[in-house]
């Protein structure tokens, strides 16, 4: 059986066989000078080296980094979107470029996990009135016979309103029961697994673009959502990682429906892995709101974990104490050993208070 251990395995050592050396990754706060509130993406502790700083381990990399995207929260609990979670990638620092990147892109995925290249459908930046389209995307994926789209928006990628951008090449695989149809903008049963990022430029505040000394590739595949294609489930909360969560949970809260439950899971999980990087969200944005308003409090506020609140209410009771026997599971791992002990962890999380 696939499980997400196993996925982790294959896609490391496919890019150490390919020079690739191992990066730990990093913490949900992001490097200080990083224009973002959470680390959302793979490429965050990398981001001085991305700008040209020399990389200790050369100029390719690869690595599982966990993120928290805060733009995707309002979709948390449908088949594909979590709160947190985790993002394989590979780096080139000025070392290949966006063509040899995409082939292996491809043949990992056809050859490494086994994927149908007849689900295989990509995007490509079809240009905008400041960079010319990235032919050299959209030729590379001619080649090997993959139907391409072009797009304008959702093929630019930026880490914030200033600094590291780029092109990016989006890979997608058809989830659907019946054969491939449609275009990914056009049919959401291609879900995106891997974005290939052409980080090409800095932007700056007044919106110019200036060309990157070192160009540089960043790439991103969503692990959960990768297992989830390759287990042929039909949600990122169906597969190996969720079932400790699915099982336990009903036991003790009573019966919920398969949304709450969902939402639950997610909230639950996400929230040992933000209080085991010491995040201190929450707490401040309950208790004391900044005037004027703070950014940061509005997306804490949304971090809320909102469906055990109804629940509670609907059940006239506090939140219970997070069993000690119900393991996390993958992404938790990191919490327990800077000792966050996480049942109280997520406790106080659901109390909206935040340990020390
Ligand atoms: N940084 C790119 C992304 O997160 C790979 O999509």
């Amino acid at each position: 059986m696939i499980t997400t251990d196993h996925t982790v395995r294959t896609f490391l050592d496919f890019f150490h066989e390919r020079g690739h050396r191992l990066t730990p990754g990093g913490s949900l706060i992001p490097p200080p000078g990083d224009p973002v509130l959470f680390t959302t993406s793979g490429m965050h502790p990398l981001t001085p080296y991305l700008m040209g700083r020399p990389h200790p381990l050369g100029g390719r990399l690869t690595g599982l980094q966990r993120c928290l995207r805060t733009t995707d929260l309002e979709e948390v609990g449908d088949d594909t979107h979590l709160t947190v979670f985790e993002m394989l990638g590979s780096w080139s620092l000025g070392d290949y470029g966006g063509q040899q990147s995409l082939r292996w892109g491809w043949e990992l995925l056809r050859d490494g996990f086994g994927i149908d290249p007849g689900r295989i459908h990509v995007t490509v930046f079809g240009g905008d009135e400041q960079v010319e389209p990235d032919h050299e995307s959209w030729r590379t994926w001619e080649e090997l016979g993959v139907p391409v789209e072009p797009t304008t928006e959702e093929n630019w990628w930026s880490n914030g309103p200033t600094g590291l951008c780029g092109p990016d090449s989006e890979i997608f695989v058809w989830t659907g029961d019946e054969t491939p149809r449609g275009t990914p903008t056009s049919d959401s049963r291609w879900v995106e697994v891997w974005n290939h990022v052409m980080m090409r430029y800095l932007r700056h505040p007044d919106g110019s673009l200036q060309p990157l000394r070192r160009p540089g590739i960043d790439t991103g595949l969503g692990l959960e959502r990768l297992v989830r294609i390759l287990r042929n489930t039909r949600s990122v909360f169906d597969i190996d990682v969720f079932q400790p969560w699915l099982n336990t949970l009903p036991r003790i809260w009573g019966p919920l429906d398969e949304r709450s439950l969902r939402l639950l899971s997610d909230h639950l999980r996400s929230s040992v892995v933000v209080l085991g990087d010491r995040v201190p969200v929450g707490s401040r944005s309950r208790t004391a709101p900044r005037d004027p308003p703070h950014p940061d409090d509005a997306v804490a506020r949304r971090l809320d974990p909102h469906p055990v609140r109804p629940t509670d209410r609907a059940r006239g009771t506090h939140p219970r104490a997070f069993p000690a026997t119900c393991s996390p599971g993958r992404g938790s791992h990191h919490a327990a050993r800077r000792g966050t002990h996480i049942p109280s962890a997520t406790r106080a999380w659901t109390k909206g208070t935040v340990p020390q």
